[in-house]
């Protein structure tokens, strides 16, 4: 079982990611949680990736497209895995169809600016795991600190509100052409899902999808 989940900054796609891979039992493939990642270690990728991402720009293709094609073959990946972040441009989609990397199924979260705009402002993430809270939708148990290993948590610095103005632009100019193209396709299947709904809302009907 093979998965894209699509959206647009905020949308919802590493909340939802994170309850699936548990669920299904995949591998999560979050490519901002794998950039954040190197950027904090300094590795080469990172030291290439963290101007692109600090100014809510895309990091180039080639570099995501390697990244992703080393990723899913690792063991992890062989019983299935959830793209979060990737593809996000024609050309990525171009690719993972062209390295014979199968895609079952494609889902698409819709939510409006507006809302994108109060939920980036509201999150506050633990780096080191990924985890993602909401200051009013999902907050932590203690306000500022992780759930799991109790350590504070922070304020994606792409989350302030300038930069997500422009992340919500790179989108609509770069990543929704993406989008369309799957949305044309017969295969992988494509589902449309309102974004806005509660968060066990979405991971339902995901889940109801994929029992069909
Ligand atoms: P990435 O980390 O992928 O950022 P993004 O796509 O902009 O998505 P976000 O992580 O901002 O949002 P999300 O949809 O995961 O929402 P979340 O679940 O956190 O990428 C970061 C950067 O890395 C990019 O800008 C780029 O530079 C680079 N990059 C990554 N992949 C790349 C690629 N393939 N090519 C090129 N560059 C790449 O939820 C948001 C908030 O809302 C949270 O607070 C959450 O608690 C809350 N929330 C979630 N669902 C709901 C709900 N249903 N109701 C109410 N609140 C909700």
């Amino acid at each position: 079982m093979n998965i894209i989940l699509l959206g647009p900054p905020g949308a919802g796609k590493g909340t939802q990611a994170r309850l699936l891979c548990e669920q299904l039992s995949i591998a999560q493939v979050s490519t901002g949680d794998i950039l954040r990642q190197a950027v904090a270690d300094k590795t080469p990728l990172g030291e290439e990736a963290a101007g692109y991402m600090k100014a809510g720009a895309l990091v180039p293709d080639a570099l995501m497209i390697d990244l992703v094609k080393e990723r899913v073959s690792q063991p992890d990946c062989a019983k299935g895995f959830l793209l979060d972040g990737f593809p996000r441009t024609v050309p990525q989609a171009i690719a993972l169809q062209a390295s014979g990397i199968m895609i079952d199924w494609v889902f698409n979260l819709d939510v409006p600016d507006a809302v994108l705009v109060e939920r980036l402002s509201g999150r506050r993430v633990h780096i080191a795991s990924g985890r993602v809270y909401h200051l009013v939708y999902n907050p932590p148990k203690v306000m500022g600190f992780d759930d799991v290993t109790q350590e504070p948590l922070i304020q994606r610095e792409d989350d302030k509100e300038s930069t997500v103005r422009h992340r919500l632009s790179v989108f609509r100019e770069q990543t929704q052409p993406m989008v369309d193209f799957y949305a044309k396709q017969l295969l992988p299947k494509y589902v449309y899902l309102d974004g806005t709904q509660a968060v066990e809302q979405v991971t339902q009907q995901i889940l109801n999808h994929l029992s069909h």
